[in-house]
């Protein structure tokens, strides 16, 4: 995919400083992740990039193609993405094989039994067929995240999002589910990631963008960009991050 940022910047009412400022981003990749310190803008940008939120200024292009302004289109925009989030956000009171099949008859307009088949075939492909009656609450928390990523893949997405898909998983769950995004990401996902997995940026996405304090400082291959980083900034970040080395 291709992705343009134009000048883009957000603020939120009442706030002196800019939550992203200036972001300048042109770059092609099948797998881009998004690195750097709490708070500095990442999740706000996936939520923009996402069409969940709009820019103060500025402009997002995907494929040469500006985000919709209207909250119609923004919406039909949404329905063609997937979104993965910390903590999964499956629905409770649903089996693994329901939350996936409901959005898809009563979100995308699947029949049921279409949707069913999809869903299953998905179950099977992330290892969770012997767990598709389980509650959420009977899953581990691996599970849960392949799940929610089953869910966002259900209905063919461009792309997915994800915002830091492990940070709230035991390091043994934690591997398990960057493996299944790698081999997701080898079968053609495209992904943007939001990840302080620094092992799974470096060998596993193809592009990295760092941002701190509201502004993108650094951007490019994930290989060169490790290996050299161009800014102090991003010196100093990867100096202080430990690296996953699993999978
Ligand atoms: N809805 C909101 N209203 C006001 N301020 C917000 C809102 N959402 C985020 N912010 C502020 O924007 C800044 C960036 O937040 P964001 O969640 O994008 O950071 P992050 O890089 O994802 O951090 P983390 O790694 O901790 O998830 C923070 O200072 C946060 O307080
Ligand atoms: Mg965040």
């Amino acid at each position: 995919m291709k992705l343009e940022i134009k000048d883009l910047s957000l603020s939120f009412p009442g706030q002196a400083e800019p939550v992203l400022s200036h972001i300048h981003f042109c770059d092609s990749f099948d797998s881009l992740a998004v690195i750097g310190s709490s708070g500095g803008g990442k999740s706000t940008l996936l939520r923009l990039l996402g069409g969940l939120l709009s820019p103060s200024s500025g402009e997002i292009l995907v494929d040469g193609k500006a985000l919709p302004k209207t909250p119609a289109a923004l919406q039909q925009y949404r329905k063609e993405l997937g979104f993965v989030f910390q903590h999964g956000g499956l629905f409770r009171h649903m089996t693994a094989l329901q939350n996936i099949v409901t959005p898809l008859i009563h979100v995308h307009g699947y029949r049921p039994e279409a949707a069913q088949e999809r869903a299953l075939a998905l179950l099977e492909q992330l290892g969770l067929e012997k767990d598709m009656h389980k509650h959420p609450a009977q899953l581990s928390g691996g599970q849960r995240q392949r799940v929610a990523i089953a869910r966002a893949l259900s209905a063919n997405p461009r792309f997915l999002l994800l915002d830091e898909p492990t940070s709230a998983l035991d390091p043994e769950y934690t591997s398990e589910v960057l493996s299944t995004l790698n081999t997701l990401r080898q079968e053609g996902v495209q992904m943007i990631i939001v990840t302080h997995e620094m092992g799974f940026a470096r060998h596993a996405c193809e592009k990295v963008a760092f941002l701190q304090r509201g502004t993108l400082v650094e951007w490019g291959e994930s290989a060169a960009l490790f290996r050299s980083p161009q800014t102090p900034q991003l010196r100093q970040f990867l100096g202080k991050m430990l690296e996953w080395s699993g999978a």
